[in-house]
């Protein structure tokens, strides 16, 4: 029996990394699966491949720091379903500044998707969350929410708040019968570590400070998403779930 049969999902950030594995992996285990995107022939591109192998899959280009994208977004979904039994508020980027330096552009730039684009698309959402009944929201927030290292500051503050609207959420919206849980992620190899990862050095460091040695698969994250989507984590709301390899563990 797969996980999400019959389920609608939808996956923001659904063209690569994280995101593109979960939109992969629940359509695989029976939803449809709407794939947005800022990246839209990146989205669509993602989208054609499940439905070329047979799944169900629907492209949205979507910049989830507009206020009439992500209304658009959700309007398809209305139309095409009228429901949303799982969200990810997956989409996310970092600037690498040290924070002395960074500028108010770049400050903007990583809160406007990280953490504005967060509070939109759970605030939005919530309408067809609450439509299924059944409904799970899943932050995709970062081990970095409670660590500190130089040059993601700022990305941590973002995540550090997508952790604590997490708590309020599954509050506020578990009378609507929606669960609302964050996940933590360590480091994994997607298009976002990639630059920094070219650098042996910085790769050595992190490999040295994760339990498992070695760094994560975007697939390994989202089988993670995939449990807190499912009815197996019906009991499970305002959690945090570590997927790091045990980084967050040691010392
Ligand atoms: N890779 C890691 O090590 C790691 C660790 C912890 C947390 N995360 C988080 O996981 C999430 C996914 O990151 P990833 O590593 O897969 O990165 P990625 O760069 O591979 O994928 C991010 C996707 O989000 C999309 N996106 C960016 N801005 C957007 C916007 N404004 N609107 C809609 N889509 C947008 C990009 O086009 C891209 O397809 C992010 O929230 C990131 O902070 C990643």
């Amino acid at each position: 029996m797969k996980r999400l049969e019959g389920r609608i999902a939808l996956v923001t950030g659904a063209a690569s990394g994280i995101g593109h594995a979960t939109a992969r992996l629940f359509a695989e285990e029976g939803a449809h699966v709407y794939l947005a995107d800022v990246d839209g022939p990146g989205a669509e591109t993602a989208a054609g491949e499940l439905v070329a192998a047979g799944l169900a899959a629907t492209p949205i280009t979507a910049d989830v720091s507009l206020g009439q994208d992500v209304t658009a977004m959700f309007r398809a979904v209305e139309i095409g379903h009228g429901r949303l039994d799982v969200l990810v508020n997956n989409a996310g980027l970092n600037v690498r500044a040290d924070f002395r330096h960074l500028s108010d552009a770049d400050w903007a730039k990583i809160r406007e998707v990280n953490l504005d684009g967060v509070v939109r698309v759970a605030r939005d959402g919530f309408a067809l969350l609450s439509a299924s009944g059944r409904g799970s929201l899943i932050n995709v927030a970062s081990i970095m929410a409670h660590r500190g290292l130089r040059q993601l500051t700022a990305y941590s503050a973002t995540k550090g708040a997508v952790t604590a609207l997490t708590r309020g959420l599954a509050v506020e919206y578990a009378p609507f019968g929606i669960r609302v849980n964050a996940l933590c992620p360590g480091f994994v190899h997607t298009g976002l570590t990639a630059r920094a990862l070219k650098n042996p050095a910085i790769e050595r460091a992190l490999v040295d400070s994760t339990a498992l040695r070695r760094l994560g698969q975007p697939e390994e994250v989202a089988r993670v998403a995939l449990f807190l989507a499912s009815d197996e984590a019906s009991y499970v709301t305002g959690a945090e779930l570590a997927v790091d390899g045990g980084m967050s563990a040691a010392l």
